[in-house]
């Protein structure tokens, strides 16, 4: 069958969007997720924009072996030296170009004529194919652009070496009709179009980018540029999951398959939310909680009778393994690594270990636990790349006082090289009095709090709260997590976590 490219651009137009900011430790384990979910072409960044941006997309070209790496750049020659630089160790490199075409972006953004941005193209597309046979070119806001120009611009591209054409909805303004059209027209009236691979690349500001998506597969693009949960740039663009599933799920309609290992969906997306301390929508197609719930008594017994009745696709095509199976705390280590294995993890002796000291801790003070706790569990202590053992202060205790009617205080004391500090501080409540009492006790560098954010794993009283925290200073983001049945102690741990992420990380720059 008919093979559709999946472009993941989670790390450059998901990770550029306000509150997605991830850290080099976050963007190479969302890096792993994309390997093990075999997405074919990973936009790893824009290795201009900051030392930081270079120094991740070089990593991850280094790191990933079975996918193209690519770096955007903008048509200019300092862009596409950088973003040479950062992916020429990838064992499949490509440099992704772009330039806009639509009268607006040319008047008002650019400030260039049309034949100026023509002639841009031609040598820039010439430029980054000196050093790269790999050469994707985008012109931005293509569906806002007037299709005989856009064809110019296309012709001159592929005369010039591009391999893959991209004809981005930029601000997420076409219809699928119209991508259909658009995709069809270029592909067949531009000379050498059989040539390349053609792209879409669509937002989701009118809520039709898994649409719009999927109306260029049936108008001939070969190549689809999304991000997990969609995340990016406003409303963001166009979900992986989303399209992957539809593609899957339809292809009676569609024709076409994706490369997509789709039972690493549900990881690679807890993994994308956990890192940037959100949760998907209960509603949100594919990933949400609810995706796969039956509440209603009709909907139950339907599906009790023959699952299809209501559902399209299974949970366990994306991985997502629903089962009333629960752990408690005489299950030993085999059982917990047994358990994690069926849900599709396989860890290494070592983080078996460090979830299995978690998961005994947490099993004193919960009497079962789901399959969300132990997803929970498995996404705290593998996310935390970052070594416990380097953590300089360390929680030995807290001990906190609130009411309605009172000021909040809370006593915390840590220990360092086996001293123990000790501080009590008053708050606006619990969570900032014990904040107070830690900044006293350690003293960080000015940072600013970016992120702090909770959320309940499982149903019930006794749910373990999930708490992200991400603090930025000296331009770097530090995350910390915290989990536990108590959420102030997980707050502490989480804001603890990145305090000691930052200390980690001033003194390795000091060596
Ligand atoms: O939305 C857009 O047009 C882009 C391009 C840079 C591909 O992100
Ligand atoms: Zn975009």
């Amino acid at each position: 069958m008919d093979q559709v490219r999946i472009f993941d651009t989670t790390l450059r137009d998901g990770e550029q969007s306000p509150g997605c900011s991830m850290n080099l430790e976050e963007k190479i384990e969302v890096a792993h997720c994309l390997e093990r979910l075999k997405v074919d072409i990973i936009e790893a960044g824009f290795a201009i924009v900051s030392p930081g941006d270079f120094e991740s997309v070089k990593t991850i070209a280094e790191n990933v072996k079975d996918c193209t790496v690519a770096s955007l750049a903008r048509c200019n020659p300092k862009d596409i030296d950088a973003a040479w630089e950062a992916v020429k160790g990838a064992a499949d490199p490509r440099i992704h170009v772009f330039l806009a075409t639509s009268p607006l972006h040319m008047e008002y953004k650019l400030k260039m004529s049309p034949e100026a941005v023509l002639e841009q193209i031609g040598a820039m597309v010439a430029y980054a194919k000196k050093y790269c046979s790999n050469i994707e070119f985008s012109a931005e806001d293509a569906t806002r652009s007037e299709t005989e120009f856009l064809k110019k611009a296309v012709t001159i591209a592929l005369e010039n070496g591009a391999t893959t054409i991209n004809l981005p909805d930029t601000v997420g303004y076409t219809t699928p009709d119209e991508m259909e059209r658009l995709i069809r027209t270029v592909k067949e009236d531009v000379r050498g179009a059989e040539k390349a691979v053609f792209s879409v690349h669509c937002h989701d500001d009118l809520g039709m980018a898994t649409a719009n998506s999927l109306a260029g597969v049936r108008g001939g693009a070969r190549q689809i540029e999304c991000t997990l949960n969609g995340l990016g740039e406003r409303a963001g663009n166009t979900s992986m999951e989303e399209v992957v599933m539809a593609l899957r799920t339809r292809r009676d309609e569609f024709k076409v398959d994706t490369g997509i290992d789709t039972t690493q969906i549900h990881r690679a997306s807890t993994t994308v939310y956990n890192t940037i301390g959100q949760t998907a929508p209960i509603n949100k197609p594919i990933v949400g909680k609810n995706a796969f719930a039956h509440e209603a008594g009709i909907h139950q017994h339907g599906v009790m009778a023959k699952k299809e009745t209501y559902e399209i696709m299974t949970p366990e095509s994306i991985g997502l393994h629903i089962n009333n199976l629960v752990l408690g705390k005489h299950s030993g280590r085999h059982a917990v690594g047994q358990r994690l294995e069926e849900l599709g993890y396989e860890l290494s002796r070592d983080e078996l270990n460090r979830c299995f000291e978690e998961f005994k801790v947490i099993c004193d003070k919960k009497k079962n636990i789901t399959d969300a706790d132990l997803e929970a569990i498995v996404n705290h202590n593998t996310q935390n790349l970052y070594n416990d053992s380097d953590d300089i202060y360390k929680l030995e205790w807290f001990q906190a006082s609130t009411s309605n009617f009172t000021t909040a205080t809370c006593t915390v004391c840590l220990t360092k090289d086996g001293e123990k500090l000790e501080n009590v501080a008053l708050g606006d409540g619990p969570i900032d009095a014990a904040y107070k009492a830690i900044d006293e006790i350690i003293q960080p560098s000015e940072h600013s709090f970016d992120i702090f954010n909770i959320h309940s794993i499982s149903e019930g009283k006794d749910t373990l709260g999930d708490v992200t925290v991400k603090i930025t200073a000296h331009g770097r983001t530090f995350t910390g997590r915290g989990l536990s049945t108590d959420i102030l102690e997980a707050s502490i741990n989480a804001y603890l976590k990145g305090v000691n992420r930052l200390l980690a990380y001033e003194k390795k720059v000091q060596q």
